[in-house]
């Protein structure tokens, strides 16, 4: 497996242990609602985004047969993707405050999240671009039977 599939799926495996801690806190402490957006994107953009973003690299270019097109963009990816979480996070905390530097490291860490996700969106497009399509079923396909099962 390459790294960068080990370390999103570590990544979101991260998150996801920080994202629940966090929602229990705010369960157990309505005082923190106000972190709730932290809370969202830790599961939403860290757990679940990160899972996707491995899985697809591993599997998506099996499924088509073909490389992925740039293992060098998917390791950048890898850190523009959690950097920009981790500041997100920490400018979603600071929001509630009204700390004065609250918006720009939210929207720094949004912009480099942001780039995250258009890194993925075009390494996945193009490998998905450059596959041989079939384009019509061939005709001794076999189906699945009851007795195969
Ligand atoms: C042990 C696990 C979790 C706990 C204890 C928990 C707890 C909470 C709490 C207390 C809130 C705030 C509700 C409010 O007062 O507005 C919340 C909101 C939210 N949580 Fe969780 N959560 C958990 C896991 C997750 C996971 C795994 C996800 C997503 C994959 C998630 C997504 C959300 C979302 C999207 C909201 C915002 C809902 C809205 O906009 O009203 N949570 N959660
Ligand atoms: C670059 C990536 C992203 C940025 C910069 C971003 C930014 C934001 C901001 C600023 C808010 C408003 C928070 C507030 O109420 O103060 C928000 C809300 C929300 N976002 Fe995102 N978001 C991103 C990605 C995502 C993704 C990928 C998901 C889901 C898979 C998501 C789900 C939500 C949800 C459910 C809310 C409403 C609940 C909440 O306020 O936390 N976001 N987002």
């Amino acid at each position: 497996m390459d790294w960068f599939v080990v370390a999103f799926l570590k990544a979101s495996l991260t998150w996801l242990t920080c994202g629940v801690t966090l929602g229990v806190a705010i369960a157990a402490h309505p005082a923190w609602t106000a972190y709730y957006p932290a809370h969202t994107h830790m599961n939403l953009l860290g757990f679940v985004a990160m899972m996707i973003y491995g899985i697809a690299y591993h599997v998506i270019p099996r499924f088509v047969g073909r490389p992925l097109y740039s293992r060098r963009l998917a390791a950048y990816q890898w850190w523009a993707s959690n950097a920009g979480l981790a500041l997100l996070v920490v400018g979603f905390v600071l929001r509630p405050g009204g700390h004065p530097g609250a918006t720009p490291v939210l929207v720094s860490g949004g912009v480099l999240a942001a780039f995250g996700a258009y890194g993925f969106a075009f390494n996945i497009w193009r490998t998905i671009a450059q596959a041989p399509l079939r384009r019509s079923s061939p005709r001794t396909v076999k189906l699945p039977i009851a007795t195969d099962l």
